[in-house]
């Protein structure tokens, strides 16, 4: 009998490209106008506790400032098309100047799109509920990576608190009006159930941006009923993979009444269903592919260059870009490193890792504490290792803005995503996105969710540093035909499933469970 050969026919392959070009159409534009018909007649309100853009006191008077967020890029086109409303906390030092006595503002004000409405919090309130309850409590008890969450019962009170305020700005913004509320994130856990029981009739999305821990680690939640009855409130709960809804519906089923339906994977709480999926998201993969070719890309480069030095060029650059997170394993691939180059002596000089690290979250003894930690490793590994003419680690500490990080992606032979846990890890994604060269290394850990969908990547246990170290070693090694191989396997994953998919899908579930005939 003749080979039988992989060959798909004719019909299959237009298919294929038809879907690629079909795929091609799915961007801002598309997603705004098809939210925009699937919401006919409903307001439609993004709630989530950072803004979309900001206003700070400066120098020259008050600048308006856009954060380079990935979920900014998928809300915006949404609140844009269907002239929505964005509820967020107003932390910039000049919001109350420019928005008016409700905390609202046209944005932007020469060109109305949306309306952005800030809700005000003192300091007082923005301690217990941003970085105690939500930042030193739920952050750490979803992540699981061995710092131990904290947990007050005034900063809970004051949680609830917040999320009453949100809830009342919502329901001031729609008075009456069918509404569809797309919430974000841990920080708004009771919100839903808040906004439900004010008015049943409006229809809420709640994505949920970090991991859902199994039932054992979820149980030492002091008020655990009280968060899962608000989670509840909603239509749809999303998270960014299964194994996360599984846990969802695991807790819920041990921990408090609810019909838990495996079947459908809904949960019926008081005789309103919640349906629970998984929506993994992603990244503006061609926005991202344009903007590594542009001048301010080659700008921060030559920038680094100038920076670290021509000679970092001549060796293997192994590239990290992190918030400064516990959760981040940024002190395990340093240790990686520091194995490698004991193991393989040979490597020194060869090899440099080059760190770019934003401050995040300082207020908090655990991040500082981590910051301290890898302050004394990259001290201790350069003291050892280096010579005269190389520095193995390279640590910048400073907010390095979209091109700087798009500069580092490009700069990388390496990139290092090493979380020990980790919702998605959108680095991860961002970084092949930019590769438009079909070059460069992935290595990451297994414990993100952008590991399920990027087999291509050297996947590693963080945990692990021996591992880690091998896997650096074989990048070390990897040959330029194996290199592209992957990479290009890489792109074709994440040009399938951009930030724009993800809004589209959330939307489309929403469109299932909840036609628009249903509405009261
Ligand atoms: C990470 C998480 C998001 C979260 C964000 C908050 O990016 O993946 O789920 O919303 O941190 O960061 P922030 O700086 O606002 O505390």
């Amino acid at each position: 009998m003749p080979p039988v050969k992989d060959v798909a026919p004719s019909s299959l392959l237009w298919a294929r490209k038809w879907k690629g070009l079909m795929k091609a159409l799915i961007d801002s534009k598309y997603l705004g106008n098809f939210v925009s018909r699937t919401t006919r007649g409903s307001r439609v309100v993004v709630v989530s506790n950072r803004e979309p853009c900001l206003h700070e006191r400066t120098a020259g008077g008050i600048e308006m400032i856009r954060p380079a967020s990935g979920l900014v890029t998928a809300l915006e086109p949404i609140v844009r098309a269907t002239h929505g409303i964005w509820v967020a906390h107003g932390s910039g030092s000049a919001d109350r100047y420019v928005t008016d006595e409700k905390g609202r503002i046209t944005v932007t004000p020469e060109d109305p799109q949306y309306t952005l409405r800030r809700v005000w919090m003192t300091k007082k309130e923005e301690n217990g509920y941003y970085y105690s309850i939500s930042n030193r409590a739920l952050w750490p008890l979803c992540h699981i990576a061995y710092t131990r969450p904290f947990f007050s019962r005034d900063d809970w009170e004051i949680y609830k608190i917040v999320n009453r305020r949100f809830c009342e700005a919502i329901l001031d913004e729609v008075r009456g009006e069918p509404a569809v509320v797309f919430i974000q994130d841990y920080h708004l856990a009771l919100l839903p159930r808040m906004l439900r029981n004010e008015r049943p009739d409006l229809k809420l999305v709640h994505f949920w941006h970090i991991p859902w821990p199994n039932r054992e680690a979820f149980r030492i939640f002091p008020w655990g009923e009280e968060l899962l009855d608000g989670l509840l409130g909603n239509d749809i709960l999303g998270f960014h993979i299964q194994y996360h809804c599984n846990n969802f519906m695991g807790t819920v089923d041990r921990g408090i009444e609810a019909m838990v339906d495996y079947e459908h994977f809904r949960i019926h709480r008081g005789g309103h269903p919640t349906y629970i999926r998984a929506f993994p998201i992603s990244v503006d993969f061609r926005q991202i592919g344009r903007d590594a070719g542009s001048p301010k890309v080659a700008e921060n480069r030559q920038r680094f260059i100038r920076e670290l030095g021509e000679e970092v060029l001549q060796t293997k650059l192994y590239v990290g870009v992190d918030r400064l997170d516990y959760t981040k394993g940024i002190a395990e691939r340093i240790q990686g490193f520091d194995i490698m180059l004991k193991r393989h002596p040979e490597l020194v000089g060869k090899a440099t890792l080059l760190q770019l690290a934003a401050p995040s979250r300082t207020h908090l003894e655990e991040y500082r504490a981590v910051s301290d930690e890898i302050d004394q490793r990259v001290d201790e590994i350069n003291w050892h290792h280096q010579t005269d003419g190389w520095t193995p680690i390279r640590f910048l500490r400073a907010h390095h803005d979209y091109y700087s990080v798009l500069a580092a992606y490009g700069m990388a032979d390496v990139l290092m995503v090493t979380s020990l846990h980790d919702g998605m890890n959108l680095v991860a994604k961002e970084f092949i996105s930019a590769r438009t060269d079909d070059d460069g290394i992935l290595l990451l850990s297994r414990y993100t969710g952008a590991s399920r969908e990027l087999p291509d990547a050297l996947l590693v246990n963080p945990f692990d540093v021996d591992e880690v170290a091998d896997a650096m070693h074989d990048a070390f090694h990897m040959t330029e035909k194996e290199r592209k191989g992957r990479m290009r396997r890489l792109r074709r994953k994440v040009r399938r499933n951009t930030i724009f998919d993800w809004g589209l899908k959330i939307f489309e579930e929403l469109e299932t469970v909840l036609p628009v005939e249903e509405q009261a």
